[in-house]
């Protein structure tokens, strides 16, 4: 059975950007298996956990727990990633997980200088609403960047809905024509 990964880095209770993420989840088939970032005690790496985990590298020694993160990322056949649109970009607690699961040795490997993804994913959806325009989409274009230079995923689908926080605007209707797309593409 397909293993799906749904990397959840919505905070808002009633989340625009998870009701589209769901839409996307229902059209895949497979076993999911959701990381609910808000939940999870993830840490950015300080010095004394950066060089424990090169120490775990160097040795080739991936049992920790530390490399729970990279390990399920790099097993998924298909992961969705949800993140709200935050400041251009998405949430903080989305570039943490990212952190930990950039593993070399993992989710990819270094072969003649050049990064080789060692990931099985063949697909990654991206979902995010934003509350004007999306003119900047560093969010988006960081984890695309990650997914086809590092991870070695080179389908990379994103769906986003904007204008959510116009004055005025219909939310529903945005995130309807949205959900249109997602039915036609997935
Ligand atoms: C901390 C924070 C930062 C935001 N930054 C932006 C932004 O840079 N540009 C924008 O268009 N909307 C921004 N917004 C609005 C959100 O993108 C918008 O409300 C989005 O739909 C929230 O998604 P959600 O409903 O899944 O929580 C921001 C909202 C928050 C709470």
């Amino acid at each position: 059975m397909e293993k799906i990964l749904f990397v959840n880095a919505c905070v808002r209770e009633k989340s625009r950007t998870l009701e589209l993420a769901k839409c996307v989840l229902e059209k895949l088939k497979g076993e999911i298996c959701e990381v609910d970032l808000s939940r999870e005690d993830i840490k950015p790496l300080n010095n004394k956990m950066l060089s424990l985990r090169e120490e775990y590298i160097s040795e080739n020694d991936f049992s920790d727990s530390m490399f729970r993160y990279a390990k399920e990322f790099a097993a998924a056949d298909t992961i969705v990633i949800a993140a709200p649109y935050w400041d251009l970009a998405f949430p903080a607690i989305l570039k943490t997980y990212l952190e930990q699961t950039a593993v070399c040795g993992i989710t990819f490997r270094y072969k003649g200088g050049v990064p080789q993804g060692l990931c099985c994913a063949k697909r990654l959806i991206y979902v995010t609403t934003a509350g004007g325009m999306i003119y900047d989409n560093l969010g988006f274009e960081y984890v695309k960047a990650l997914a086809q230079k590092l991870f070695g995923i080179d389908n990379v689908l994103f769906f986003k809905a904007e204008n959510l926080d116009i004055n005025g605007c219909d939310v529903a209707e945005i995130l309807d024509l949205v959900k249109q797309e997602i039915s036609e593409q997935i």
